[in-house]
């Protein structure tokens, strides 16, 4: 914990303006000073710095705040790292007194383990690009599915040899400690690696961190799983983490969308194919953690479903946590048996956003499309599926939208608005009916 005496400290030190300067260049105009915004494209400025009341305001995309909530938006910082931050730049020394010895002794243990998953990523990296295994194998790969030196190089992508000891070995010749190596994964109870010929993709938390990693297999033994993820530990839970989303940061930010795709390979290929907002679930279906961590940087989602219809359903029953969030989020499922990276590398770039634009629908207009397709002309199917859409109708926090969807569902179905409006409010939380407002 940082004392109040030094926030207080930090906070008179930290003028607005020289924070901001930082970042964006302003000119002088009045008692305000004034620049492009870094948080939206623009061309003319309407970035507004008032050193007298210590405040921004942007005045094409409404943020405003104080000089350590524009390091915390800027820098995406929590409260207290943007005040050490700032207590960096004016050479405040913050003491944390109040750290308990458990506090100080999990903060060990986590830097020790980020200490440990960086070493592992330069040996999978060396692997890669300097062994002759890793570039006949690993590089060789790689290289197949198109990716560029430079992607390999951002995203450190490396490769794990087929000898079973070689990582470990090595990391206890370098004096690591074992019992970290199995906390992270990297080796197993036998003392043995963990990963053994696969391509490896770090996984990165929000500041850049490694934290996981995922390794692809690379022979066709159906014995095997296609991917290997570690395990979760101190520094890893993977309902918290998005693949890609350190690199992708910015550029949802910039276009006020974030999409989200299955695959590693999916997001690496949209990436380096200059579709940068990209993240993938990795595997397991979206969390309410994950849906917060996109809402610090947007409210739109368009999420993209490999061209396989039986994978969707499952997806779809995970989702109406995004209805109930408030989130807008749009779907778009892509032609038969193309995944992003199939899809994209077939289109181009231009293709592929204007497929996106196109076919992206909203949850409930996506569900009930898939879902009465699934139907047929069968009515018992059909309330079903009436039921199932109703229910997620229910879920939505604003009246106005249930509106809307009640509306747009009772077109599709052809069901009378007033029937679906009844059913909807069954459905609602006590503290919310009477609000399935009909809108003329
Ligand atoms: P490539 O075949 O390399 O293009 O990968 P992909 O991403 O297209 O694979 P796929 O569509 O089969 O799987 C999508 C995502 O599901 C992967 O990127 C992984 O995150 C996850 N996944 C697939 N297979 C496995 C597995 O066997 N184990 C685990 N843990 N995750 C898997
Ligand atoms: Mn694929």
């Amino acid at each position: 914990m940082i004392p109040a005496k030094t926030i207080d400290d930090i906070l008179s030190a930290a003028r607005v303006e020289e924070v901001i300067e930082d970042f964006v260049t302003l000119k002088r105009r009045g008692v305000n000073m004034m620049g492009l915004c870094p948080f939206h494209d623009e061309k003319t400025p309407s970035f507004t710095v008032s050193p007298a009341k210590g405040i921004y305001k942007c005045f094409g995309c409404g943020k405003s705040g104080t000089s350590v909530g524009f390091i915390m938006e800027h820098e995406h910082l929590s409260y207290p790292e943007a005040l050490k931050y700032l207590a960096n730049k004016y050479n405040i020394t913050v003491e944390e007194k109040e750290v308990s010895p458990e506090d100080r002794a999990v903060m060990q243990l986590t830097d020790a383990l980020y200490i440990v998953n960086n070493f592992a990523a330069e040996h999978f990296t060396k692997n890669l690009l300097e062994t002759d295994e890793g570039k006949a194998v690993g590089l060789s790969y790689f290289k197949e599915r198109g990716f560029r030196q430079h992607t390999l190089d951002q995203w450190q992508l490396g490769f794990a040899m087929s000898s079973g000891k070689a990582f470990t070995s090595l990391a206890l010749e370098k004096q690591y400690n074992m019992e970290h190596l199995q906390k992270l994964g990297l080796s197993t109870q036998y003392e043995s690696d963990f990963f053994k010929s696969r391509v490896i993709f770090p996984i990165h938390n929000l500041s850049g961190k490694i934290v996981a990693f995922a390794g692809r297999m690379l022979s066709k033994d159906k014995n095997q799983p296609k991917y290997l993820n570690s395990p979760e530990s101190e520094i890893y839970n993977k309902r918290k983490i998005l693949y890609g989303f350190y690199f992708a940061k910015t550029a949802i930010r910039k276009a006020d969308e974030c999409i989200v795709v299955e695959g590693y390979t999916d997001v690496l290929t949209l990436y380096q194919g200059g579709v940068e907002n990209v993240v993938a679930s990795s595997g397991t279906s979206f969390t309410v953690d994950q849906i917060r961590l996109i809402k610090r940087f947007t409210d739109n989602i368009k999420i993209i479903y490999d061209g396989d219809p039986a994978g969707i359903k499952a997806a779809l029953r995970g989702l109406d946590l995004v209805l109930a969030e408030n989130m807008d989020v749009r779907l778009v499922l892509l032609p038969k048996d193309e995944d992003p990276d199939s899809f994209f590398k077939k289109s181009g770039q231009d293709a592929f956003t204007k497929y996106l634009d196109e076919n992206a629908k909203d949850f409930i207009d996506f569900k009930t499309t898939l879902l009465l397709a699934e139907a047929g002309n069968d009515p018992i199917k059909r309330s079903h599926v009436l039921r199932d859409i109703v229910s997620s109708i229910a879920l939505i926090p604003d009246a106005i939208k249930r509106a809307m969807y009640v509306k747009q569902t009772s077109s599709k179905m052809e069901i009378e608005e007033a029937i679906l409006i009844a059913e909807v409010e069954k459905d609602l939380p006590e503290i919310k009916k009477g609000t399935a407002t009909t809108i003329s």
